[in-house]
């Protein structure tokens, strides 16, 4: 069949890489895709966004199947457009990504039907959400209802830090109109896990935990990012806690929604706090797609073929009970430009890819990446995801930072503790 990949970043090579290895996949596009993905892929330049050029492009060339890596188009109803034209999509609804488009929408949701997550209120007056945050005790969580490109939370320690956080989202609108709306919510301690489920409307199967680091600099310090390396699996977290969270999270969440009429068929991103006594899971965020970097992390540890559990999913048929995983660790590191995640240059040249493969059991997925004049440079804040297997997570970790080292361009910057927290 003739598939479609929409994006161009990390998570989208990741996914290239494996779909290209299926028996069932003649040819692969990606729109638009980076010179990592043109290994896999012949890469159109049209861009996520631009939904009907993407509509254009399918029938023109008689697309099969679609595969959309990103969040926004989803939100914006790009897999709404394809069915509608009779085009196979996996992906979401408009109306079920709301999960990730819209945290008022999502927590309503884990309200009614009681699904474990960190208490709250939902605001649209700025003035009752600064008087709401002064009775509570902190730190207190605000987020702002749309999508903000991971950004639009704020932990504040100070009823005042909650109403500069309020009043930028809501007044200043530095998120736009996704700070129309906040969700003021209890903080949650314990650790964070990534936990993933493929969902066909109606069941789940799960598809592996990561964890991701999502600050810049190492120990959890500075600002955070789109995520700064990822590994899988998470010791700790094991068979028995993966059936609680598709128990008490992803099977209730995914009845949820068919129940009020917006089937979920896509990969469902539940991030997770381990909280308390016995660890109890409750949901952080949904998201409506792979993480990046998890996905990274994931992916080459899937023993499956990707690409019949994708049209089972958006199909709505029978999924497997079981999906194949390698048993060995994987761990993924972000190479990012100089600033990030603020402002940083581009156009640099990059060196010594081939040389970071040579290294046993690496595979360097592109993310900000462009080619000119022939010469691969940098084209964005995250530029590789230098990612490694191996049979133990400490070697996964050596074989990552060894491959890491042999690659340059100027400014060049990495956390040299992704996946430590694992070997404690
Ligand atoms: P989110 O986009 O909702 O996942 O939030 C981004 C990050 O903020 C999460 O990965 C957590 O590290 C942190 N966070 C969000 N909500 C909470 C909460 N209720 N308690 C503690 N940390 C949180
Ligand atoms: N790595 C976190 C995310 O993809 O949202």
């Amino acid at each position: 069949m003739k598939l479609l990949l929409v994006g161009g970043g990390g998570r989208e090579h990741a996914l290239a890489w494996k779909i290209a290895q299926s028996p069932l996949v003649d040819t692969l596009y990606a729109a638009p895709g980076n010179p990592g993905i043109a290994r896999h892929a012949r890469c159109v330049p049209i861009k996520a966004e631009a939904h009907q050029e993407l509509l254009a492009f399918a029938q023109r060339e008689r697309i099969d199947f679609t595969v959309v890596g990103p969040e926004a188009p989803l939100v914006a109803g790009l897999a709404d457009r394809f069915t509608a034209r009779g085009l196979g999509v996996f992906g979401p609804t408009a109306a079920a990504a709301q999960i990730e488009g819209s945290k008022a929408f999502a927590k309503s949701l884990m309200k009614r039907y009681r699904i474990p997550t960190a208490r709250f209120e939902t605001f649209d007056d700025v003035r009752a959400a600064i008087d709401h945050c002064q009775g509570l005790r902190q730190p207190v969580v605000v987020k702002v209802d749309g999508l903000a490109a991971g950004k639009g939370v704020t932990v504040c320690q100070t009823a005042e830090e909650a109403a500069k956080a309020t009043s930028a989202a809501m007044e200043l609108r530095v998120f736009g109109d996704a700070g129309k709306k906040v969700v003021i919510e209890e903080f949650l301690h314990g650790e964070e896990v990534s936990f993933f489920a493929l969902a066909n409307g109606e069941t789940a199967v799960p598809l592996g935990a990561a964890r991701d680091h999502k600050t810049v600099f190492d120990d959890d310090r500075g600002p955070n990012t789109g995520g700064m390396g990822a590994y899988s699996p998470v010791p700790g977290f094991d068979a028995a806690a993966e059936q609680r969270v598709m128990e008490s999270i992803v099977n209730p969440t995914i009845a949820a929604l068919a129940k009020d009429g917006m089937p979920y068929r896509g990969v469902l991103f539940v991030g997770l706090m381990m909280t308390g006594e016995g660890s109890d899971p409750k949901v952080l965020e949904f998201n409506c797609r792979f993480g990046d970097p998890e996905c990274q992390a994931l992916v080459v540890r899937l023993g499956s073929d990707l690409v019949p559990l994708l049209l089972a999913a958006a199909r709505g048929d029978r999924l497997p009970e079981r999906v194949a995983w390698s048993p060995e660790a994987a761990v993924c590191v972000t190479l990012a430009s100089g600033g990030y995640p603020e402002r940083y240059p581009m156009g640099l040249p990059i060196d010594g890819i081939d040389a970071a493969e040579t290294v046993e059991g690496v595979r360097v997925f592109h993310a900000g990446t462009a080619e000119r004049d022939g010469k691969l440079v940098t084209a964005g804040g995250r530029v590789l995801s230098v990612t490694a297997t191996a049979p133990r997570l400490a070697d996964a970790i050596a074989r990552a930072y060894a491959a890491a080292a042999r690659i340059r361009f100027d400014g060049v910057h990495y956390r040299t503790d992704i996946g430590r927290k694992g070997i404690r």
